[in-house]
C-alpha cells in the first residue's frame, strides 16, 4: 500500500507541480498586493518585516549545497529567487558571514551575492526596500565585543550597506558570549543595525541574553532557530513558549526540512549530498503517511505542500519561517505560503500526524 502511494506519488508530481506552478503564477500578482503591507514586528524592536523571509544559506555555498559546485547558471538562479521574492512583496532575506566564504569551504559569500542583488535592483527600481539579516560567526579565537564590530564591518562591506536590519549571533560561543552581547548592543547604539537577535539559543542562554540587553534599553529580536512540522524541539525545549513570554520573535530556519517536506524527495529519490544522510529512504518512507495528509489539506486551498507546511509554522504566530529559495519557481511557490492561514483543527491533526515520526538529528549548536 505505502510503495504503490510512493510511486503513483512519483508519478502525478510532474504533472501536479505544472499545475500548481500555473496556479501560482495566477496568484502571483494577488500575493504581491497581500504581502505588501503585511509585515510584522520583529520582536520589541521597531523592525518590521514580511511574515516569510527568504534564506539565502545556499547562494554561493559549496560545503552542503549545490552538490559541491557553483557556476554562473547557478548564480542566476539565484538571482532570479532574489528578484522574484521581491517581485512578490517578501523582502526579508537572511544571511550569514560563514554562508559561502571561504572558511565555509564555499565559492563566493552569500552576503557578497545579495549585496550584489541589492544593488543591481536598486539601479533598474530605486525605491526598493529589503530588509537584510546577517550573522556573526562566533569562532572560539573571537573575543570581546570588537570582534562583533569587526566582523559587523565586514559583513556591511561585502553587502555594500551601511547598515544593516537584524545582526545575530549565529550560535553561542563556547566562550565570550557576554562580549558578543556587549558587541550587539555596541552595533544599535552606533547605527550599525536596527535590530539585534541571537540564533540556535537554549530557553537558559535566551533569558540571559535578553536580560543583558534590556539594562541597556535594547530588545533582543529573534531568536533563529531548526522548527518545522517534522522537527519540533523549540515547542518541547521551552524555546518557543520563551520567546512568546518574552515577546521575541521565532525566526524558523529549514522549515521545510531541507526540501524533505516539499514532497519532491521519495525513498525511490532522496536527495543527494550532505541531506542523503540525514533524509534517507527509510525515513523518507516514515514520511509518506504525513505527506500524503499534507497533499490533501493543500488541494482544498488550491496549495502545495511546500505552501502547507510554510503556513503550519505561521499559523503558530510570532514565528517567522525563512525557506531557503535557489531559484524563481521556489521562490515563487514561497509566496503562495502567505495570504490564507490552515483551520485549527488542520494544525493539530498535521502536529499529530507528525509527532509519529522520529525527527531528524538537528544541528547540536543547539545544545550548547
Ligand atoms: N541559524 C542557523 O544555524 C541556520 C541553519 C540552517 C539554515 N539557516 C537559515 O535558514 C534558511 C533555510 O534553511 P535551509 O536552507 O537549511 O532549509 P529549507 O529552507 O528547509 O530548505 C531549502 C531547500 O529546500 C529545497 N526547496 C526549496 N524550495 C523548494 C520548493 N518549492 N520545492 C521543492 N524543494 C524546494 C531546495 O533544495 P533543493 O532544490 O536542492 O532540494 C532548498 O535549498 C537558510 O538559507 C539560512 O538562511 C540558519
Amino acid at each position: 500500500m505505502a510503495a504503490m502511494s510512493v510511486s503513483s506519488a512519483c508519478f502525478s508530481v510532474f504533472s501536479y507541480k505544472k499545475k500548481v506552478n500555473r496556479k501560482i503564477r495566477a496568484v502571483a500578482s494577488q500575493n504581491a498586493l497581500e504581502t505588501e503591507h503585511d509585515k510584522v514586528k520583529l520582536g520589541g524592536s521597531d523592525l518590521k518585516v514580511t511574515k516569510l523571509g527568504i534564506g539565502a544559506w545556499s547562494w554561493g555555498d559549496t560545503s552542503y549545497w549545490n552538490n559541491f559546485e557553483w557556476d554562473d547558471r547557478k548564480m542566476k538562479a539565484a538571482k532570479a529567487a532574489f528578484d522574484v521574492s521581491v517581485d512578490r512583496g517578501i523582502t526579508f532575506f537572511d544571511t550569514a558571514e560563514v554562508y559561502g566564504s571561504r572558511l565555509a569551504l564555499g565559492a563566493i559569500s552569500s552576503e557578497t551575492l545579495l549585496g550584489r542583488f541589492i544593488n543591481e535592483r536598486k539601479e533598474k527600481d530605486p525605491d526598493t526596500e529589503v530588509a537584510i539579516a546577517t550573522k556573526f560567526a562566533a569562532l572560539p579565537w573571537r573575543f570581546g565585543r570588537q570582534s562583533v564590530l569587526n566582523a559587523l564591518k565586514d559583513s556591511l562591506s561585502r553587502l555594500g550597506v551601511s547598515t544593516v536590519e537584524l545582526y545575530q549571533l549565529h550560535w553561542p560561543g563556547v566562550w565570550g558570549n557576554e562580549g558578543y552581547l556587549d558587541g550587539l548592543g555596541d552595533a544599535v547604539e552606533q547605527g550599525l543595525v536596527k535590530a539585534v537577535g541571537v540564533s540556535n539559543y537554549s530557553e537558559k542562554r535566551l533569558r540571559e541574553a535578553y536580560e543583558k540587553l534590556k539594562k541597556r534599553g535594547i530588545p533582543l529580536a529573534s531568536n533563529q532557530v531548526n522548527y518545522s512540522l517534522i522537527y519540533r524541539l523549540p515547542e518541547q525545549n521551552g524555546v518557543k513558549a520563551t520567546c512568546d513570554e518574552l515577546g521575541i520573535t521565532l525566526i524558523a530556519y529549514s522549515p521545510i526540512a531541507q526540501g524533505a517536506l516539499t514532497g519532491k524527495y521519495t525513498p525511490e529519490n532522496p536527495p543527494t549530498g550532505p541531506r542523503a544522510r540525514i533524509y534517507t529512504p527509510e525515513f523518507l518512507t516514515k514520511l509518506q503517511p504525513l505527506l500524503n495528509r499534507i497533499k490533501d489539506v493543500g488541494e482544498k486551498y488550491g496549495k502545495t505542500p511546500t505552501q502547507v507546511v510554510l503556513n503550519w509554522l505561521i499559523a503558530q504566530e510570532n514565528v517567522v519561517p525563512i525557506p531557503g529559495a535557489k531559484n524563481a519557481e521556489q521562490a515563487e511557490e514561497f509566496a503562495g505560503a502567505l495570504g490564507w492561514i490552515l483551520s485549527k483543527d488542520e494544525v493539530d491533526e498535521l502536529r499529530s500526524l507528525a509527532s509519529e515520526i522520529s525527527p531528524v538529528i538537528g544541528f547540536p549548536v543547539e545544545n550548547l
